[in-house]
């Protein structure tokens, strides 16, 4: 039995869209953030979800655009002494449990993810709770309170290994929050899993009817899917996996058009890795459907040039990550057993990819 959080039902608090810049403006913040890197001895991460300017920033000042598994490895090897995380605020809590002497700041810590929104920490542990023989593997979309109650923490880059690596101990597994990526690996391995109900409303919109008729528009087309999205749209995919492995597959496969079902922010580096490739976005609205999101997460473009800069000038309750130790020496647990596990399977990263 699995546990039911009623998806279709809940009502996010999507953000308002910041205000859009003029180009002078752009300049403006651009410069300060500059400033501000020096001055403060930081550097940017963001993820790949990002608008694209905020990713050219990000390189030009000798950041990391990257997965949500890389952008968690990356602090840790980086000598800067303050980090600020573009993403979203899982993300920004992942870089705080696992660099504690650090500074990290966001742009806002009011970028939520539904996956975390939709696997509150009590409810969670009480659902844990009634299973005491499972293993308990949570993916990074979640609070540092649910990662505190679990025994892996684990991104869709390597979800699957673990839990095929688990099944070979003979480990029962209570998978949590998103619904789709669970059925996926759990119908991939064959293991033995309890599956939280949560899931992306960003990925949860891809239609597959709309996917059909775009196949026929381009019979040529590869599907490139992340596996967030419903069970139908990732039976038609060329290639499944995580962010960085989709701009690897979009390298990799022959086809010179790409339908992806993901956010669109991840355009910016696919094309980067492959320009003589066409890209699509997956259609998101299906015949008699409207979508909400269009395959952009609202809160991941909450991270503007000026939030940016707000976020590295001021800090403060606004913009700095701050975890209580209890919690993050529990949540640090799973985490390290994350990147001890990555390790071993020698992924590559988006600097040797
Ligand atoms: P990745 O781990 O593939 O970067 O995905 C993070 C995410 O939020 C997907 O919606
Ligand atoms: Fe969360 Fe989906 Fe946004 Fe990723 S795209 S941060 S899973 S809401």
């Amino acid at each position: 039995m699995n546990h039911i959080f009623d998806t279709d039902k809940a009502i996010y608090p999507f953000p308002a869209k910041p205000a859009p810049l003029s180009e002078d403006e752009k300049a403006f913040y651009c410069a300060k953030i500059k400033k501000l890197l020096k001055k403060k001895n930081a550097v940017l991460v963001a993820h790949y979800y990002t608008d694209p300017e905020i990713q050219a920033l990000v390189e030009e000042t000798g950041g990391c655009v990257a997965d949500s598994l890389e952008m968690a490895r990356f602090g840790n090897c980086h000598p800067a002494s303050t980090l600020l995380v573009a993403g979203v605020r899982f993300m920004g809590e992942t870089a705080k449990i696992l660099n504690p002497e650090k500074r990290v700041f966001m742009p806002t810590l009011n970028a939520e993810c539904s996956l975390d929104l939709g696997c509150p920490a009590d409810e969670f542990s009480a659902f844990c709770n009634n299973h005491p023989d499972r293993t308990v593997v949570v993916y990074a979309n979640t609070s540092a309170a649910v990662k505190a109650r679990a025994d892996w923490v684990v991104t869709s880059s390597i979800a699957l290994e673990l839990i095929e690596y688990l099944d070979s101990r003979g480990e029962k597994i209570i998978w949590a929050p998103d619904r789709h990526l669970g059925r996926y690996i759990q119908k991939k391995s064959g293991a033995d899993m309890l599956c939280w109900q949560a899931a992306c409303i960003v990925h949860d919109e891809f239609k597959i009817q709309g996917l059909i008729q775009m196949k026929t528009l381009h019979p040529n087309a590869a599907i490139l899917v992340h596996p967030e999205s419903p069970e139908a749209v990732i039976e038609m995919a060329d290639a499944v996996g995580s962010t960085s492995q989709l701009i690897q597959a979009a390298k990799t496969l022959p086809q010179k058009k790409l339908i992806v079902a993901t956010d669109r922010g991840i355009f910016y580096k696919m094309q980067q890795a492959c320009p003589d490739k066409a890209l699509y976005v997956a259609p998101t609205a299906g015949e008699g459907a409207t979508c909400k999101v269009c395959a952009h997460c609202p809160w991941m473009a909450m991270n503007g040039f000026k939030a940016i800069a707000e976020g590295l000038e001021q800090g403060g309750l606004m913009h700095e990550i701050c975890i209580d130790d209890t919690l993050r020496q529990q949540a640090l647990v799973p985490l390290n057993r994350m990147l001890d596990f990555a390790n071993r399977l020698k992924l590559p990263t988006s600097e040797n990819a």
